[in-house]
């Protein structure tokens, strides 16, 4: 049920507002302590001619002479109408609402097919997957999720880095120095050599950068020599990202790199120079967009290349020629703000209307307490290296404190990868994360663990209650309890209980809110609160009481409801959430 609205029919049917008017108006207070929704009353003066306390007052009267189950009580505090839920209603038509639903409950499929393009990861080929692209991996599988929860028809999209002048120089780098059978062995460490050995190299014999031009404009009119090393190099990096990819549970609709826009670049060249666009400088080709208080986007360099802009806003019309999106979303590193403001500023400058579908996600920076990964001596931070540590670290933990477990080396990763992914999208995008191995990995703090925790711990109930039946079952099981005649919401009422009802009811505005700003910690500080609360419930009452059947179902109740949240949250995030841990 809604109860916005269905406050809002009765002060409509009580004022001469309209309804319209009132929605909007209806607040909830920070503090439910003095209310569960408010309604101010300082419109009303003027109509009424009163001041606004003594309209609350005699609205809080009417509304308290004819109010329905659902609302306790309306008192009038100052100006405002404040209403209070009747809590053994709400608990029944919340439990009911989100056991009903199931693995749905948050979604009202608001998304109505709507095509949205996720890109998202996008590493750059023969480097290493660094910390810059676990970000825009974590935020955009959730968003991935999210959208797709809610009834969009989403398509995710790896926009590979596998075209640029850096091709050029590692063919080069490997026809004179490289072996196959080392590359093979080292894969990406062995790419990398290569790239650092054809930098040296260059600087005492520049002839080796003419090498490096001239491979690859033969590699861009098709030279097969080139382009069967270039395939090897994208396949052996992406040996490496697969192996992560499939640790963090990422998977993509679409692996379509830079390259694959190669032959559509001279289109947008044209494109832009029949719209009176392109204007020559220093003998490049740029749009001015000065005018928009942004730097000159570079379309062609002076020797004909094009460039990453180019690219793409060649993607973009590709992508919508293809799939006709209403959104089309891009997670990157905030550094790339500028190049994104200016690429779509030109595509905007080009009359495409569907520009305006068109919306960049930056994020800040992860960051490592105390400087650098302390187990590696070179300046990047390989993330097979990150996940390994996560996983042992893991691992020592669950040693400690539950040998007995089965499935250790899994549950590891689950929750060693789950630390980091929680961590990352535990504050808003824009923030720099400050990554602490001991914060991350707490199983007491604001920590991913900690709600993989309370979730193994309502499973853990759940099974006691059920005596071992299969978790798999609880979401039926537990429709089956709320719906039986036994069942009794008024059961449900203590604060603390309460607490966890609100919250649990709340988890659909915050999935939609998350959805509206791009803003996975929404849900993360909602696991985190919804965590929080179940617990100090959990501590406080009995759940599996001896002698009144009644309140043990109920309580049985609320915890399914909860397990069901944490679990699609969890999931949302891109979390798996172990029964057992
Ligand atoms: N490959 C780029 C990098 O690693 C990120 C690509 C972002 N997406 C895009 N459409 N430009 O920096």
């Amino acid at each position: 049920m809604n109860y916005g609205q269905a406050l809002a029919d009765i002060l409509a049917a009580q004022t001469n507002l309209p309804i319209e008017e009132i929605i909007p108006a209806i607040e909830t207070p920070p503090d439910p302590k003095m209310g569960h929704l408010a309604f101010p009353c300082f419109r009303l003066a003027k109509a009424l001619k009163k001041a606004p306390p003594v309209i609350a007052s005699e609205l809080a009267e009417k509304i308290e002479a004819s109010r329905p189950t659902w609302l306790g009580q309306a008192v009038a505090t100052g100006p405002y109408v404040n209403i209070f839920f009747d809590r053994g209603v709400f608990a029944a038509d919340v439990l009911v609402e989100v056991l009903d639903a199931g693995q749905e409950y948050g979604s009202l499929h608001q998304g109505n097919d709507q095509k949205v393009l996720v890109e998202y990861s996008s590493p750059n080929i023969a480097k290493h997957f660094h910390v810059g692209h676990l970000g825009s991996t974590i935020i955009g599988k959730a968003l991935d999720n999210v959208y797709r929860f809610l009834g969009y028809d989403v398509t995710s999209i790896n926009h590979l880095g596998d075209w640029g002048t850096q091709f050029g120089k590692l063919v080069t780098a490997y026809l004179k120095w490289g072996s196959h059978e080392e590359i093979e062995k080292t894969e990406i460490d062995g790419l990398v050599k290569l790239y650092v050995k054809f930098h040296e190299e260059a600087e005492k014999d520049p002839s080796l950068d003419d090498d490096a031009r001239a491979w690859v404009v033969k590699m861009q009119n098709g030279n097969e020599e080139g382009l069967i090393l270039w395939r090897w190099f994208i396949e052996l990096s992406m040996s490496e990202y697969n192996r992560l990819y499939k640790r963090m549970g990422v998977c993509f609709d679409l692996i379509r790199g830079e390259s694959y826009y190669s032959d559509k670049m001279d289109a947008v060249a044209q494109e832009l120079s029949a719209k009176g666009l392109l204007i020559e400088s220093e003998g490049a080709k740029i749009v001015d967009l000065e005018d928009h208080g942004m730097p000159p986007c570079l379309i062609l360099r002076s020797d004909g290349g094009t460039l990453y802009p180019t690219r793409d806003i060649a993607a973009a019309i590709d992508r919508y020629n293809t799939f006709k999106f209403d959104k089309c979303l891009y997670v990157t590193g905030n550094e790339q703000s500028l190049h994104f403001a200016q690429w779509m500023k030109v595509v905007e400058l080009m009359g495409h209307e569907w520009a305006k579908g068109l919306v960049h996600i930056p994020y800040g920076m992860f960051l490592f307490e105390g400087g650098k990964l302390s187990t590696r001596k070179g300046d990047v931070i390989k993330m097979e290296d990150l996940f390994n540590m996560a996983e042992e670290k893991t691992l020592a933990i669950i040693e400690e404190k539950n040998p007995e477990l089965a499935n250790k080396k899994l549950v590891a990763q689950q929750v060693g990868i789950g630390a980091i992914v929680f961590n990352k999208l535990y504050t808003s995008r824009m923030k720099d994360t400050m990554f602490s191995w001991e914060r991350a990995l707490s199983f007491e703090g604001e920590s991913g663990p900690y709600v993989q925790y309370t979730h193994a711990r309502t499973c853990s109930v759940l099974r006691k209650a059920l005596s071992g039946g299969s978790t798999l079952d609880f979401s039926e099981m537990a429709l089956a309890m709320v719906s039986k005649p036994s069942f009794n919401g008024n059961l449900l009422t203590e604060d603390e209980t309460f607490d966890v009802l609100r919250l649990l009811k709340d988890f659909p505005r915050k999935v939609e809110e998350c959805a509206e700003k791009y803003e996975p910690y929404i849900i993360a500080r909602h696991l985190m609160d919804l965590s929080q609360g179940f617990n100090a419930f959990y501590h406080k009452h009995t759940i599996l009481v001896d002698d009144n059947e009644p309140l043990r179902l109920a309580r049985l109740v609320l915890t399914a409801a909860v397990r069901q949240v944490l679990k699609t949250g969890l999931g949302l995030l891109g979390i798996a959430s172990p029964a057992v841990m």
